[in-house]
């Protein structure tokens, strides 16, 4: 397995898993599993790979198999959930630190292919987008759906983040969690 940025050449194959995953064209025997939230334009993903190098993806050989989500607050501003998110961050703190735009910032989505769930792609690509942002931000936050208990407990029992609070947005509950990028 090869863990990399995405570059532009990339954007049709992650677009075909988002649309796989996504909350809105996932089938019924998929979603039990996990879905992701957020959805990306092609314009979104190529600003994403261009400003903020914030695609890590897992290839097995040609085929790409795993896509992580990384960017400052400042990319997902244009998101409704993640406005109110950033105008929250001030009445957040993250064991002991009040959080901000600066110190910290927002992992995912991230969305593994069926056949390699279970597998070390998990813990993998999430160490390599986590490794790279720890050069900007001390501290990842992302949320999760509470529907999504797989994701739940893959990023509470397996990658070792915190719960930090429950919000709810849009008739939607979503736990919101952390974890320092540095050990
Ligand atoms: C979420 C996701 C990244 C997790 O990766 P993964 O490789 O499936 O994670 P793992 O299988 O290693 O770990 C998930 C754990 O949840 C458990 N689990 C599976 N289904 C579950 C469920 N319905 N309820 C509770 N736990 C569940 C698994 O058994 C596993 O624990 P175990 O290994 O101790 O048995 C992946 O499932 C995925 O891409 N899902 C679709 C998209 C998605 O949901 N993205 C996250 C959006 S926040």
């Amino acid at each position: 397995m090869i863990y990399r940025n995405a570059t532009i050449e990339d954007i049709p194959a992650i677009a075909e898993l988002q649309q796989k995953y996504h909350v809105t064209t996932i089938s019924e025997e998929d979603k039990p599993h996990g879905f992701v939230t957020t959805l990306f334009t092609d314009e979104q993903f190529q600003e994403l790979i261009e400003k903020e190098n914030g695609i890590t993806i897992a290839c097995d050989q040609d085929k790409v198999v795993a896509y992580v989500m990384a960017a400052s607050w400042e990319y997902w501003s244009k998101w409704p959930l993640f406005q109110h998110m950033i105008g929250d961050l001030q009445h957040t703190e993250y064991k002991g630190t009040v959080l901000s735009t600066e110190n910290s910032y927002q992992y995912g989505p991230i969305c593994i292919d069926t056949e390699y769930r279970g597998t070390e792609v998990l813990k993998n690509i999430f160490e390599f987008s986590k490794t790279q942002m720890s050069q900007r931000y001390p501290i990842l936050i992302t949320f999760i759906n509470h529907i999504n208990p797989r994701s739940y407990a893959a990023h509470t029992q397996k990658l070792g983040l915190d719960v930090i609070k429950s919000f709810e947005f849009n008739n939607n509950n979503y736990y919101e969690l952390g974890c320092h990028t540095s050990n």
